[in-house]
């Protein structure tokens, strides 16, 4: 199965590269393919699609005064495992930090320790003279898209004058500016008269996270972009609203792109005011803490995402993987949920719940496998090696078993290093069989054949989506 079309065919892998795609029954010289191969792999029956592209992770994150719980090693584990053979991780700047050191921080945590190949987004957390002059390196270190923040002030917050300065920069490299589109100056105010009227369980982040916020922001974004002549890519999209400006900006011819997230798909407000365990009580919501956060389903926004990745005003899925695990992590905001570090852990389920998409006619299987694998690549400046089944590419291969059934939950399929899982209970009419990266087995037979050390650091080229 690929972007376009799907078909019967035989996959020739020699060495770490795709060699050929045959029709099935081809010989290989006159010889029958099977006897002149070192290993047959029999995908009769199942799909067999490039690996999965998640675009957007967060391993080892320090955020809310505790760090993500997913190392580079647990994290592309869990990735493989979930027929993910790529990741784009965040390097961070924070406010206050030269640009370099925070990359070369990155660097460090990620070499030696990645079960699959990891490229890399910069975040600037500090646009002022020294960052602008940083954004000229990244090129050449491969790093070809960088994160803003328009939320977080005091962590990574960027005001217009800065968000405007990095854009006229990016413009000027072929950067993609990645944007956080909510307007956080206006959501700490309405946190802090909710927590200080007594509303402090874990829910009230998404009421203070108001969608207006997002759609706000999304729109200014757009805006000074579109001043710029930057190209935008507008990451973690959850309200329709702001769906409605990324379409109305595409509309109207400008270079502006979109991603979802599996939790804005399946997961709601309600369900999240709904939560309650023996345990945790009410802020068993905690769980579901991320930003932008869960909107509402009575609102429609779920719907309207799906409806966005089959109409292609958005383009991409990817997890924002960012766990943190409910003791000593989550607990921190037990009384103020403006202490929870923000974040869902789902690295391991994006194939699987996509697929789920597919089951339920959200979306087809070829698109299942643009939104997942070749639309990153190509985003990403991956294209040509990452992102398709053709000769010349990574053998990057997933073998998907339609009949196949899976189990999410803690103790089930459950590699990623949390306490919980935000996906508890969930059942996909489908299940990763067998993973290959750059040409090695890493999941066969239910079990990792993979090792830390085998990812390696990929340099992207610039995106393929502008001319
Ligand atoms: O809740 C989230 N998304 N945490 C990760 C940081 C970010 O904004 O992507
Ligand atoms: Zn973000
Ligand atoms: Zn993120």
């Amino acid at each position: 199965v690929s972007a376009t079309g799907r078909g019967p065919a035989d996959v020739l892998v020699d060495g770490t590269r795709i060699a050929a795609v045959l029709a099935p029954g081809s010989t290989l010289l006159g010889h029958d393919l099977a006897g002149s191969v070192d290993r047959v792999i029999d995908a009769s029956g199942k799909y067999v699609i490039p690996g999965g592209i998640d675009a957007h992770t967060h391993m080892q994150l320090p955020f809310g005064g505790t760090e993500a719980s997913d190392t580079f090693e647990t994290g592309t584990i869990a990735a493989a495992w979930g027929g993910t053979t790529s990741i784009i991780d965040f390097a961070v700047q924070r406010t206050g930090e030269r640009v370099e050191d925070g990359l070369a921080a990155w660097h460090e945590k990620a070499a030696g320790n990645c079960a699959v190949d990891y490229g890399f987004h910069q975040i600037i957390g500090g646009v002022d003279d020294d960052a602008l002059k940083a954004m000229e390196r990244l090129v050449e270190e491969g790093i070809t898209s960088y994160k803003l923040f328009m939320a977080y002030p005091g962590v990574f917050y960027s005001d217009d004058a800065q968000v405007l300065r990095a854009m006229q920069k990016a413009a000027d490299l072929g950067l993609l500016t990645m944007m956080h589109a909510e307007n956080g100056p206006a959501i700490d105010v309405l946190a802090a008269q909710l927590a200080e009227s007594g509303r402090t369980d874990p829910y009230f982040h998404g009421v203070a996270r108001a969608w207006q916020l997002e759609e706000e922001a999304t729109h200014r974004a757009i805006m000074l972009a579109d001043v710029t002549g930057a190209p935008l890519y507008v990451v973690h999209v959850s309200a329709k609203q702001a769906v409605a400006q990324i379409a109305g900006a595409r509309d109207a011819g400008k270079n502006v792109f979109g991603e979802t997230c599996p939790q804005y798909l399946y997961l709601s407000l309600e369900e999240q005011l709904g939560a309650s365990s023996e345990q945790w009580g009410a802020f068993e919501g905690a769980k579901w803490v991320c930003s932008t956060p869960l909107r509402s389903r009575a609102e429609g926004h779920q719907e309207s995402m799906w409806r966005a990745l089959r109409t292609n005003d958005l383009q991409m899925v990817s997890t924002d993987h960012c766990p943190f695990c409910m003791k000593d992590q989550k607990e921190l905001g037990l009384g103020d949920f403006r202490k929870i570090p923000n974040g869902i852990g789902s690295v391991e389920h994006r194939m699987d719940l996509m697929y789920q998409g597919v089951v339920t006619g959200e979306i087809t299987l070829e698109r299942w496998v643009e939104l997942t694998s070749t639309t990153p690549a190509r985003m990403f400046g991956l294209a040509g090696r990452k992102g398709v089944i053709a000769p010349g590419a990574d053998a990057d291969v997933v073998v998907y078993d339609p009949r196949g059934r899976t189990s999410i939950g803690v103790g089930k399929t459950h590699h990623m290093n949390m306490d919980h899982s935000a996906w508890e209970g969930f059942e996909v009419d489908g299940h990763v069989d067998v993973v290959l990266s750059r040409g090695e087995v890493v999941v066969a037979d239910g079990q990792f054949h993979g090792r830390p050390g085998h990812g390696e650091y990929l340099r992207r080229g610039l995106t393929q989506y502008l001319a």
